[in-house]
């Protein structure tokens, strides 16, 4: 039921399809690719040709996050570059319905995301057109950054929403963190409420200190956390 996803954000670019190999093979489950534009945050990554390059070399679910202002315009691209899974801030968007539904049209599953302070009523009306929510446990554009600690009430809040959903529905969304999770705090956050786990630094920093080839250590002592939740 938990998944784990490595953020490509803290691999090493310069051997990015390595990095991307070893880390499904050490026993990530999804790969976490964020997309920033230097205008809806201050930093800027990789666009729809790097998704492009990496989808022929592995089946993992390929999770991106769009960090971009406008929207709309790079769905398509993400869903012909290999996406499975496109998610966005809803006030980067002018139309959310609109852009949850294109992402679903071009084949993807869809996903909002909430900044430490977005409220989540933004989920309300569109319950039935979301995949996910990703609730950043810091403020987006940069990795290695602290877990805000008030995201843990928030996950709870965002877990109880999606279950009454469940409820009455039938329909699966699942609840992910992104920023700050580290194998310490990684069931605090479980408990809390999420069930798929991003993590870049704490992944790819702790492959970087022995064996730059291997992320198992890491990732099995996050699986034994969650183990105990
Ligand atoms: C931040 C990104 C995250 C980032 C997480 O804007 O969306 O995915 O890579 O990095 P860590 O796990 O180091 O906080
Ligand atoms: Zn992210």
């Amino acid at each position: 039921m938990y998944l784990i996803a490595p953020s490509i954000l803290s691999a090493d670019f310069a051997r990015l399809g390595e990095e991307v190999l070893n880390v499904v093979d050490s026993g990530a489950d999804w790969i976490h690719f964020d997309v920033m534009d230097n205008h809806y945050v201050p930093n800027m990554t990789v666009g729809p040709i790097v998704c492009q390059a990496i989808r022929p070399i592995t089946q993992a679910v390929i999770d991106v996050h769009l960090m971009v202002k406008p929207v709309d315009r790079l769905i398509g691209d993400f869903a012909k570059a290999g996406a499975n899974l496109v998610s966005f801030h809803p006030e980067a968007s002018e139309h959310i319905d609109r852009s949850l539904s294109l992402i679903r049209e071009n084949g993807c599953q869809a996903g909002l995301v909430f900044n430490p302070a977005t409220p989540l009523h933004y989920m309300d009306y569109v319950m039935d057109k979301l995949d996910l929510v990703l609730l950043m446990g810091v403020n987006p554009g940069f990795g290695g950054q602290r877990f805000i600690p008030s995201t843990a009430g928030k996950l709870y809040e965002a877990r109880e929403r999606v279950e009454k959903h469940e409820r009455e529905t039938g329909h699966r969304v699942r609840v992910e963190i992104d920023g700050g999770v580290k194998v310490d705090n990684i069931a605090a956050i479980a408990l809390a409420g999420a069930d798929t786990f991003v993590a870049g630094s704490a992944i790819f920093e702790a492959g970087k200190d022995g064996d730059p080839h291997r992320y198992d250590s890491v990732i099995a002592a996050m699986r034994a956390e969650l183990a105990r939740v």
